[in-house]
């Protein structure tokens, strides 16, 4: 189980309806162009671990997809991802990952990309990103990478940037995948015509259980800093960046804009054991017309958890959340007859990408991604500086980690 899906009491790992089955034509990108059509994409997998291994394999059961590559730092990674994935594959009677496409290393990203695979996944650690995927685009493979899109400015402005060089030439997924949720869609269209009337505030928690702790005894202190990336700033920049970052994206999308200033705090205090991310935020996030968002996140609960969008509008309120009915009370009242929102949206993203590469009219989800990446940045610096920071401040900003890690 990934570490996200770990902390989601309610959130399915796996989703229930296969939405494209094995009657899908899938095209090569090439092959828009005239190449032939009809033949299975290949896949190759950066970032062997809990989510990368999760979503090949809905690929692998959702499509065609043929498994071929894994790179990873860690033999341990690549052979349990390639278990859990030959695995997937022999369900389908397909062939399974030979073992000589099993690439080590920091730099095993180049091999794998320098091979033949039409798509890659990007699951690595987020402050590697930009850096995958400006070598992904660059090799011309079509690209699905996960949240956020990078953990500091620096880094968000580079994935814009990179945008820009794959607009039309291969299809760009960054995995948010809540807004292929048709409930969610549907109450964000409604307030977006006006159910709620005008948007006065909202308010706006992802809290959440605490993560594994996979420091290995005797490793050394690079080796642990990767495998416990998630509680680590410059490489997962920080809980609101790698994990509330999805309620943030969904507050972006109601409101269709960024927010224009935060003033946010927080701190360290239940989970002080590993690492130096904090444990909880707090503050208002300002987005344009006025509109102040509540913002609130944990990641050290025992007990219960939810992550939630809730909007108040002069005429209404909207109400979403990872389990139950969304919903609209007041003057347009409205509920979506499903209680588990987030079921298909991973189906229905993986779909939407690959019909975009069947069309060619490849999908590009950089831009999107980044805003959403610097939003959280956004209220990050501000509970670090304990102080309101706006936008504008934000992008002319260099803020930079830089990682230092040698393994
Ligand atoms: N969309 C979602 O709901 C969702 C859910 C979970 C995780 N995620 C995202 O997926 C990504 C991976 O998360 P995870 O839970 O699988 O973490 P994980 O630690 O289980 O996996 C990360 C893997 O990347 C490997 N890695 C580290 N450095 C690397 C490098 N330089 N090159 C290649 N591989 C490297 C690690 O060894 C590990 O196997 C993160 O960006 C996370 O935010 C998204």
């Amino acid at each position: 189980m990934n570490q996200e899906n770990q902390s989601q009491v309610n959130r399915r790992s796996f989703v229930k309806t296969a939405v494209a089955g094995a009657g899908l034509t899938l095209v090569k990108p090439e092959s828009v162009f005239g190449a032939p059509a009809n033949s299975a994409l290949t896949l190759g997998l950066i970032g062997c671990g809990g989510r990368g291994t999760h979503d090949s394999g809905q690929f692998v059961r959702i499509t065609n997809t043929q498994v071929v590559a894994l790179a990873d730092p860690f033999k341990d990674r690549l052979e349990r991802a390639k278990e859990a994935l030959d695995k997937r594959l022999s369900e389908r009677n397909r062939p399974l990952i030979d073992a000589s496409r099993l690439y080590q290393g920091m730099d095993a990203y180049k091999d794998l990309l320098a091979s033949d695979v039409d798509m890659v996944i990007i699951t690595s650690p987020p402050y590697y990103h930009p850096l995958h995927l400006e070598a992904a685009v660059a090799a011309g493979k079509h690209i699905y990478m996960e949240k956020p899109v990078a953990t500091d400015v620096v880094g968000a402005k580079r994935v814009m940037e990179i945008g820009q060089k794959a607009q039309g030439k291969v299809s760009l997924a960054v995995g948010f995948q809540i807004r292929f949720s048709e409930g969610y869609g549907e109450i964000v269209k409604r307030v977006q015509e006006g159910a709620i009337g005008e948007v006065v505030s909202g308010q706006v928690y992802y809290h959440a259980g605490r993560l594994d702790n996979r420091a290995r005894e005797g490793a050394s202190e690079g080796e642990n800093r990767i495998r416990n990336w998630v509680f680590d700033i410059e490489l997962s920049g920080d809980i609101i960046v790698e994990q509330n970052i999805h309620v943030i994206d969904v507050a972006n999308w109601y409101l269709q804009s960024h927010p224009v200033k935060a003033f946010l705090t927080g701190g360290r205090k239940a989970r002080t054991d590993v690492g130096d991310c904090w444990d909880h935020f707090m503050g208002i996030y300002w987005y344009p017309n006025g509109t102040k968002v509540d913002f609130s996140s944990s990641q050290f609960l025992k007990g219960w958890s939810d992550c939630r969008n809730r909007f108040f509008g002069t005429k209404g309120v909207a109400d979403t959340a990872y389990s139950g009915h969304p919903q609209i009370t007041g003057d347009n009242p409205y509920e979506h007859p499903s209680d588990d929102p987030l079921g298909n949206t991973e189906s229905n993203k993986i779909t939407n990408f690959f019909e975009s590469i069947q069309s060619g009219n490849f999908i590009n989800e950089a831009q999107q991604g980044a805003e959403s990446t610097l939003s959280s940045i956004l209220g990050r610096i501000s509970a670090y500086e304990g102080r309101e920071v706006t936008w504008e401040e934000m992008m002319a900003s260099d803020q930079k980690y830089d990682v230092k890690i040698e393994l």
